[in-house]
This record gives structure tokens, sequence and C-alpha cells, in this order.
């Protein structure tokens, strides 16, 4: 039984890849700010852009469930605004907790991967990665997280351990919510018109994710690394 840590692991997406971990036979670490409804083999209050209170909670991940050997770092939001009148504090945030809390955990969960010859590391980023308006520090950040996905597949690949990126599409999450106001509709106007857009007529839901998470945290996905998966319905990258 491997232990997985998934970041942002209490709600949305992030819920969705640890249900799915779960039931793949791992025992799953959720870590985030908010652990409100969160289900996982070991709840803990951490955020991402903190070296603090990632290393404290790896400390409680390895002593409580065992070293992790797959890591999925999906925390993460954004926050609209047109770049000019985006502040330095909203450019850092989102920045920090896309960017910087991946290389966070990377940095501390690499050593024992390398170690055992054996480490998954799942980045969760964003078609938004391609170039969205009204939200730079956001796609800077995702883009960078798969600059930093292939990056870090090229270092850890002689040690077993894989690194890839899946960007979801318009995904049914709380962060929809806000997209659907951002854009002066409702929730199910902005899922309908979506799923109208979409080449598979559809909006992606959390377990979309999680599945494409579950093939690269598998044993079987060895041989698949570097890699950012667009799991957005159309065909992207
Ligand atoms: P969400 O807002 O529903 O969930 C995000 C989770 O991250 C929450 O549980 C929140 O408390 C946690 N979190 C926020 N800041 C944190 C921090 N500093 N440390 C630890 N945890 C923190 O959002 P959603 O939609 O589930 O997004 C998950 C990931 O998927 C994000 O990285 C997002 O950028 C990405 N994504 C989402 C899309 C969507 O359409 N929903 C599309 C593309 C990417």
């Amino acid at each position: 039984m491997s232990v997985a840590v998934v970041t942002g692991g209490a709600r949305g997406i992030g819920a969705g890849i640890a249900k799915r971990l779960r039931a793949d036979g791992h025992r799953v670490a959720v870590l985030d700010v908010d652990l409100t409804g969160a289900e996982g083999d070991v709840l803990l209050d951490c955020d991402v852009a903190s070296e603090e209170s990632v290393t404290i909670a790896f400390d409680k991940v390895s002593s409580v469930l065992g070293v992790p050997s797959i890591v999925v770092n999906n925390a993460g939001f954004a926050r609209d605004q047109p770049l000019h009148e985006m502040s330095l504090s909203d450019w850092d945030a989102v920045v920090d907790v896309c960017l910087r809390g991946a290389f966070l955990t990377t940095r501390l969960a690499a050593p024992a991967m390398m170690a055992a010859g054996f480490g998954r590391i799942v980045n969760i980023s964003s078609t938004s990665a391609l170039g969205d308006p009204e939200r730079v520090q956001y796609v800077a950040a995702k883009s960078g997280l798969n600059g930093f996905t292939k990056a870090a597949a090229l270092e850890l690949g002689p040690f077993g351990v894989t690194v890839n990126a899946v960007a979801p599409g318009f995904t049914v999450t709380n962060m929809t919510v806000r997209s659907a106001a951002r854009r002066g509709r409702t929730l199910e106007e902005h899922i309908r018109i979506t799923a109208e857009e979409s080449p598979v007529r559809r909006a992606g839901h959390p377990e979309d994710i999680a599945h494409a998470v579950s093939f690269f945290a598998s044993e079987g996905a060895g041989y698949v690394t570097g890699q950012v998966l667009y799991v957005a319905g159309a065909p992207l990258g």
C-alpha cells in the first residue's frame, strides 16, 4: 500500500483525486488550509505556500502513514483581474500557491522517492497555461508548473521517479462558481453554455481529472514522464 499526499484535497478536484486514490488502494493524506468536509486517512492543516507548514505536514504524514511515494500538487486558485489593475499581493498569492507550493512539496518528497527508486509526482495544471485573459499570474504560474514538470522529470527520471501534469479544462467545482460569476452567468447557465461549446458536449467533473491522476500515479505508468495531459474534452496542447 502506497502513501499519497494530495494538496488542496478537501474539496473540488482535490477531493475527487483523494477519493480515487483511496479507491485505488493508497493511503491518502489530505493537506489543505480548510479541512471542512475533507475525507482521507490523515487530514492536515497546511498552507502549501509556506515552507514551514509543508515541512511540518510532511513530517506528520511520514510518522502517521509512512513515507509518501505519490504527491499530487493540486492546491491552487485564481484571482482574476486585468493586468493593469492587478496588485502585487494577488500576483504573489496565486504564484505562491500554484508554483512555489509544488516546488516545496516536491523538494521535500523527492529524496525518499529517489532512495526508494520509485515515486510519482502529479501536478494539477490548467488549460489556462495556454493563455487566458485577466489572469496573467494564474497563466504564468500554470505554464511555469508545466515547465517545472518537464525539468523535474528529467532530473528525477534516473531514480525511478516520474513527474507529470494533468491540465483540466472547465471542471465543475467551487472555482467554477467564481468563473460563472465573473462572466455574469448563473452556474447552471455557465455549465450549459460551456458544455454546448465543448467538442464532447459536456462539462468536466472532478472524477474526470482523478482518472488521469490515477493513471500517472500507477506503477504501470513508469515509462511516461514529463507529460502535460489536457483533460478538457478538446484537442489541446
Ligand atoms: P477549489 O477552490 O474547489 O479547491 C481548491 C482547494 O485548495 C480548496 O480545498 C482550498 O482550501 C485549497 N487551498 C487553497 N489554497 C491553499 C493553500 N495555500 N494550501 C493548501 N490548500 C489550499 O478549486 P478546484 O477547482 O478544485 O481546483 C483544484 C486545482 O485544479 C487548482 O490547482 C486549479 O487551479 C485547478 N484547475 C481547476 C479548474 C476548474 O475548472 N475547476 C480548471 C483548471 C485547473
